[in-house]
């Protein structure tokens, strides 16, 4: 390989494929013309070797341990900023000056009601139905309430779903926790910020007044932050795909929360916490350990292991931190759970299955006993994760509508199935 050139030998046929370098992090080869000139694809499952696509909004180095949002590092914008300003950078490339952040504010705050059908929309669920389920159905609605931003040719329509999307999305969830536990719907309030907004519409009730506390608000905040975009995950993979054959972005959005909740990704935050609740005590640790190494056993540790970093995942450690910092506000002194998981990543860390296979804590380790702290049942874990990425899904949505050279995606196989054969009618069979 060169610099700017890779060659490939097929059957005897030297290819030329150019090498496309980003501004940091690995290069790429472009095999685009590898099919025409071959007649053969690229083997991939997982995609573990494959970009998707080019981007300019977030940067993982799993080897070191970095994240970047349009290049400020994760640590910076969850000690500084606040999770709109995450969502004014993911979206628009820069931070915002003071009156930029102000306007964005102000207009995200005036999207967070919903249509008040919606409201009747959620009366057709069971009221033990799992929030995620809600939250799918729910979004997706969105496309039947708000026909006047589904053009996706339209920048204006454009903006004002992606501002739809991203106020509604706490509204949403807060209903979809009032409707499972029998609760009067709550309205948002515009004098309060984003993050206390949500946690209002979930913990007040009529019957008394509300008082949000600030260091809670703070932390969720900061929460969000850290689950805001996540380069071509799969849920981001998934929104993109939809995009990519025109679908409206609320169609897209309801998408990729479907995948989110799948267990091995945004999932993992509720069963990491019934992992922990089903450990108990430090005592079992061991056996847990045991059956996580044993290949026969399919169970895993939850919260733990990545497919890019392999090294401590840095929203990991952010969300130690606020952890300590709810359970003191709460006045939390000894939480089992929390016990459990500092005993658990402690013996797995020196354990040389976890070293040789690189696998540490990520996000969703310390995210549910946090969430359940607050207050948050252990099935609005997911909800509170869709919520804070769907600002990464419109700005990656975004981005990929507006990139002139974006086709549909549609991926080829490796075809292992029966050759071509005829029809057998039933008496001959
Ligand atoms: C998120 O992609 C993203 O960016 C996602 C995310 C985001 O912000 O969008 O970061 C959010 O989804 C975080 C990940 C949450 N999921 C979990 O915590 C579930 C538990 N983790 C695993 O299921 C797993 O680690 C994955 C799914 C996260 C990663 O899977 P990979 O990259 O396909 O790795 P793998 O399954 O091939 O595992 C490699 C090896 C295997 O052993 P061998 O077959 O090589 O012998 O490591 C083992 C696995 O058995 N392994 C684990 C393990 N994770 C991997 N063994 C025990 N416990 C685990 N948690």
């Amino acid at each position: 390989m060169t610099g700017s050139n890779s060659q490939l030998n097929v059957d005897g046929k030297t290819l030329d494929m150019a090498i496309r370098k980003g501004s940091i992090g690995p290069s790429v080869i472009d095999i685009a013309k590898l099919y025409s000139q071959t007649g053969m694809f690229t083997y991939d499952p997982g995609f573990t070797s494959t970009a998707s696509c080019e981007s300019q909004i977030t940067y993982i180095d799993g080897d070191e341990g970095v994240l970047l949002y349009r290049g400020y590092p994760i640590e910076q914008l969850a000690e500084h900023g606040d999770f709109l300003e995450t969502c004014y950078l993911l979206l628009y490339g820069e931070l915002p000056t003071a009156s930029q952040k102000a306007d964005f504010d102000y207009r995200v705050t005036r999207h967070t009601m919903v249509h008040e059908q919606m409201a009747r929309f959620f009366q057709g669920f069971r009221r033990d139905a799992h929030p995620m389920a809600v939250m799918v159905g729910s979004i997706g609605a969105m496309s039947a309430f708000y026909h006047d931003s589904t053009d996706i040719s339209d920048p204006h329509q454009r903006m004002v779903a992606s501002m739809r999307m991203i106020a509604k999305m706490p509204t949403l969830a807060a209903m979809a926790y009032k409707y499972t536990i029998g609760q009067p719907f709550v309205y948002p309030l515009n004098s309060l910020d984003y993050t206390s907004n949500f946690l209002r519409m979930c913990f007040a009730v009529p019957a008394e007044e509300y008082k949000v506390n600030p260091v809670l608000s703070r932390a969720l905040d900061r929460i969000f932050i850290l689950h805001a975009d996540h380069e071509q995950n799969a849920s981001t993979s998934t929104v993109r795909l939809a995009g990519s054959s025109g679908a409206n972005p609320f169609a897209c959005i309801a998408a990729g929360t479907a995948c989110l909740w799948g267990p091995a990704h945004g999932g993992a935050n509720e069963a990491a916490l019934q992992m922990l609740q089903e450990i108990g005590t430090v005592e079992n640790i061991p056996k847990y350990i045991a059956k996580a190494k044993d290949k026969n056993d399919p169970f895993r540790l939850m919260g733990f292991g990545h497919r890019v970093y392999k090294n401590y995942d840095p929203r990991a450690k952010i969300m130690q931190k606020t952890t300590h910092e709810v359970l003191n506000e709460l006045g939390i002194k000894d939480d089992p759970l929390l016990d459990v998981a500092i005993e658990l990543e402690r013996i797995a860390l020196s354990d040389s299955y976890f070293i040789e296979k690189k696998l540490y804590p990520n996000i969703d380790f310390y995210s549910g006993i946090t969430l359940k702290a607050m207050g948050f049942p252990t099935s609005m874990f997911t909800a509170l994760f869709a919520l804070a990425r769907t600002v990464g899904w419109i700005a990656q949505w975004k981005e990929m509508i507006e990139d002139p050279s974006q086709r549909i995606g549609r991926p080829r196989q490796l075809y292992t199935g029966s050759p071509q054969r005829d029809y057998t009618p039933i008496g001959r069979r």
